[in-house]
C-alpha cells in the first residue's frame, strides 16, 4: 500500500513516467478509472486506497428519481466473464447528492457522475439536477444503454437520432459530457459521429454486451431482470475493437476505452487502438485495488519499454508503429 502511495500519489508523473493524458479539456494525473456501476454511488472504495489515486471516479449511473433496480439474482459467472442485471439501482441526483457526494468530496478524488432516463426528459432532469454541484463534477458521462420508453424500448444507444436528443436536452450542463456508447450495434462508429456532431466531448466505448443464460432445468433465465450485460475479459477484444473503429473514423473525437480491462498490457492496447483514458470495472470485483495495481504496473510497463509517457502510446495503432 505504501509503496503504491509513493508512486502514484498527487498530480505528478509516477516515477520516471508520465502517465498523464487528456480527454479533450480534462486533464488527469493518469489514464486509468473506475468504470460506472462497478465502484459504488460513493467513496466505498476509498477503503481500499487513497481515491486521489486514480485518473479519476466514475460513479455509478444516477436517474432522477430513486430506483430500486431488479430483482436478485442480479450476477451470474461466465467463462471469463459475468453477466449482470442489477437494473440500475441507485438513490436518484438528488438522494447522491445529500448521502454520497460529501464523502467524495472529502476524498479529493477527480469526479464524473453518471446519468440515464427512460425518456429523452429524463435525462435532462437528472442533468438539470446537477447543475447544482458542478463544480465538483470533471465531467458528467452519458449512460445511454437504457431502454427508451417512448420507442419500443429500444436502446437510445442503438440510434443517432436518439443519442444527438439526449445531448441536446442536456446541453445546460457547462462541464464536459462523456457519452458511453453501446457495443450491441453494427456500426459503431457512426453512433460516436452522431455523439459528436451533437456535442460531446469524448464517447466512453463500450457498456456490456447483451447476454442470456438460462437454467437447463427450468428454461427459465437464472438473472432476475432476465437478460444481462456481459463484462470481463471475454468482451475486451469486442469493446477494443469498437475503440479502434472510432478513433480510425473520428480522429478528433476523444475516447475512452473499457470492457475486460484487468492488466497493465490490456490499457497499452486500449491506447494504441486510440483512447486516451481507460475505465475499469470487473477487475475491481475481483480485487478492490485493481485500478490502483494497474496503474503501478502501466508505469513499470512503460519503463521496461522505454516509453516515457502514456501520451506516447495513444494511436500507434494506426500509424503502424511503436513508440
Ligand atoms: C455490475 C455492473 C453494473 C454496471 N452498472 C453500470 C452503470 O450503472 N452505468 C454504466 O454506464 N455502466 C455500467 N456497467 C458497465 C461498466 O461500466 C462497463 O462498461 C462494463 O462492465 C465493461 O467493463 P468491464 O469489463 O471492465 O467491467 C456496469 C457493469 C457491471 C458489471
Amino acid at each position: 500500500m505504501t509503496a503504491i502511495r509513493r508512486l502514484v500519489r498527487g498530480d505528478r508523473p509516477i516515477g520516471d513516467v508520465d502517465l498523464s493524458t487528456s480527454v479533450g479539456d480534462v486533464t488527469l494525473p493518469n489514464p486509468v478509472m473506475t468504470a460506472s456501476g462497478t465502484a459504488g454511488h460513493g467513496a466505498e472504495l476509498g477503503a481500499y486506497f487513497d481515491l486521489q489515486d486514480l485518473g479519476a471516479l466514475v460513479v455509478k449511473s444516477l436517474s432522477i428519481m430513486p430506483w430500486d433496480g431488479n430483482p436478485g439474482p442480479r450476477v451470474t459467472p461466465l467463462p471469463g466473464a459475468m453477466m449482470n442485471s442489477v437494473g440500475l439501482q441507485g438513490p436518484g441526483v438528488e438522494g447522491w447528492i445529500h448521502n454520497d457526494l460529501p464523502a467524495i468530496r472529502a476524498s479529493g478524488a477527480r469526479l464524473v457522475a453518471s446519468v440515464w432516463g427512460r425518456t429523452v426528459d429524463e435525462y435532462g432532469a437528472a442533468a438539470e439536477a446537477l447543475t447544482a454541484v458542478e463544480d465538483d463534477l470533471i465531467a458528467v458521462e452519458l449512460n445511454v444503454s437504457c431502454p427508451n420508453l417512448e420507442d419500443r424500448r429500444k436502446m437510445f444507444a442503438h440510434s443517432g437520432s436518439s443519442v444527438a436528443s439526449i445531448l441536446d436536452a442536456t446541453s445546460m450542463l457547462t462541464v464536459p459530457r462523456w457519452t458511453k456508447l453501446s457495443p450491441n450495434v453494427s456500426d459503431i462508429a457512426s453512433i460516436a459521429g452522431a455523439a459528436g456532431e451533437a456535442g460531446a466531448d469524448a464517447v466512453t466505448l463500450t457498456n456490456t454486451l447483451l447476454g442470456l443464460v438460462l437454467d437447463p432445468v427450468t428454461g427459465r433465465p437464472v438473472l432476475g431482470g432476465g437478460g444481462g450485460g456481459v463484462s470481463g475479459p471475454a468482451m475486451r477484444a469486442v469493446a477494443l475493437r469498437a475503440v479502434y473503429d472510432v478513433a480510425a473514423a473520428h480522429p478528433q473525437l476523444p475516447i475512452i476505452g473499457v470492457g475486460g480491462i484487468a492488466e497493465a498490457t490490456d490499457v497499452v492496447q486500449y491506447l494504441r487502438a486510440g483512447a486516451s483514458a481507460v475505465q475499469v470495472g470487473t477487475a475491481t470485483f475481483a480485487d478492490p485495488r485493481a485500478t490502483t495495481r494497474i496503474i503501478t504496473e502501466l508505469s513499470a510497463w512503460c519503463s521496461a519499454h522505454s516509453v516515457a509517457s502514456a501520451a506516447e502510446l495513444i494511436r500507434t495503432a494506426h500509424s503502424g508503429g511503436t513508440p
